[in-house]
């Protein structure tokens, strides 16, 4: 580093917070700066729907400014909106929260999860999740004053993490576990008795737990559990959902939390200072989605999950073995047989066969090894994405 480098850095570390100096720019943000630059590339890297939000959905919002509904709302969101989140999560799941405290309508789950671990955490608190996990989550919660706790999970476990290896890293400090099924970047889905088992786990040393279940209606073959729903945890959990991947909504930046009254009102306290309330037209969009959407995510489920099979057959087919995620949109195949670091086997598949997938240890240390491929495309960039991977793993394999 030349002098004027060291001299500007010094200076930046000053200028900038501990905590912000703390946090490592996102992995998955430095390899589509690269792919940016690139074009006829296959991205298998962003993690969003290739859907467009359905019309009717849209309509309602395009309905809402016509009329001039481009005022701020309530703090906690319109009570309308507030209203069908509780019908919609006593429908879906049986578990009731009471719309006017115990649910606010936040900016997507992004902004849901920061003022979920601003709210509960003091300066050092604990909070376990589980390795690899979402690329906001251990950012959050340092940015928060917390300190994150990894539980490292594994291909052979299915990425599951386990209540008991959880509980062997609760120390005096833990405050919080932090979990997020089906999961971002593996594509696991926890069963209804692991869930329990780390829900006695939450009881026995009373944590909290946030539960980010954006994924929740995306899952194959199998049930989605709701954590809150889990006996005796209710008052516990901070239950994290939202509309960008079911509806197909990632640019409206809208969600949720529901939680007992005391949480969401201390949740209430910095959203009202920091954001005021949820975009009105993502709000309005958000109810009809509610009210109207749901055979819009059934044939989107359907889709994905054909698209899953294929996906997760032709890798383990080409050698990248990979195991079956049942939900989400990701498969998280092994690139161990190439001998290559995950950034290294992402960007040397990037530049030489134009396919983008996104390096497992952007996902934290346990994610080395592997790659994210999300299918969230269309068949025949998956077909001809597999196609190339194949030429590349041939090439490569030790
Ligand atoms: C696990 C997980 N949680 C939260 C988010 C952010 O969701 P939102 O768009 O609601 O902010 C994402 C987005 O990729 C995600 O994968």
């Amino acid at each position: 580093m030349s002098a004027r480098k060291i001299e500007q850095s010094r200076k930046q570390q000053k200028i900038i917070s501990e905590r912000v100096n703390r946090l490592s720019p996102s992995g998955i943000r430095k390899f589509f700066d690269l792919l940016a630059s690139m074009e006829e590339v296959i991205s298998l890297g962003v993690g969003e729907p290739d859907y467009a939000t359905p019309w009717h959905i849209s309509e309602a919002a395009v309905r809402s400014l016509e009329k001039g509904y481009t005022m701020y709302t309530s703090n906690s969101g319109m009570p309308e909106l507030r209203e069908e989140t509780a019908r919609y999560l006593e429908e879906k799941y049986g578990i009731k929260y009471e719309p006017f405290g115990e649910i606010l309508i936040t900016v997507g789950v992004s902004e849901a999860m920061d003022l979920a671990l601003r709210a509960i955490l003091n300066p050092g608190d604990e909070v376990i999740m589980p390795d690899p996990h979402y690329v906001a989550y251990d950012s959050c919660v340092i940015l928060a004053g917390g300190e994150p706790v990894m539980v490292p999970t594994s291909q052979e476990n299915n990425f599951e993490v386990d209540a008991g290896d959880i509980e062997a890293r609760i120390t005096d400090k833990a405050r919080a576990i932090l979990i997020g099924y089906p999961a971002n970047p593996t594509g696991a889905v926890m069963s209804r008795d692991k869930l329990l088992a780390i829900a006695e786990v939450a009881k026995r040393h009373n944590l909290m737990v946030v539960s980010d279940e954006i994924y929740a209606r995306l899952v194959y073959g199998v049930e989605h559990t709701c954590f809150a729903g889990l006996p005796g945890v209710r008052e516990n959990t901070i239950l994290l959902g939202g509309f960008s991947k079911a509806y197909a909504m990632t640019g409206w930046r809208i969600g949720y939390a529901a939680a007992p009254k005391e949480i969401i009102t201390a949740m209430t306290k910095i959203h009202q200072y920091t954001i005021m309330s949820a975009p009105t037209m993502a709000q309005v969009a958000a109810i009809e989605a509610l009210k109207t959407g749901e055979p819009d995510v059934l044939e989107m489920v359907e889709d994905y999950n054909r698209r899953r099979l294929i996906i997760v057959k032709g890798l383990n087919d080409i050698g990248m073995p990979c195991f079956e995620p049942k939900g989400a949109f990701y498969a998280f195949p092994s690139i161990k047989s190439t001998g290559m670091t995950s950034e290294e086997f992402s960007e040397k598949l990037l530049t030489e066969e134009k396919v983008a997938v996104v390096p497992g240890s952007a996902f934290g240390e346990c994610g080395e090894g592997y790659v994210r491929c999300c299918y969230a495309t269309s068949l025949a960039d998956i077909e001809e994405a597999l196609t190339r991977m194949k030429r590349f793993v041939k090439k490569y394999k030790k």
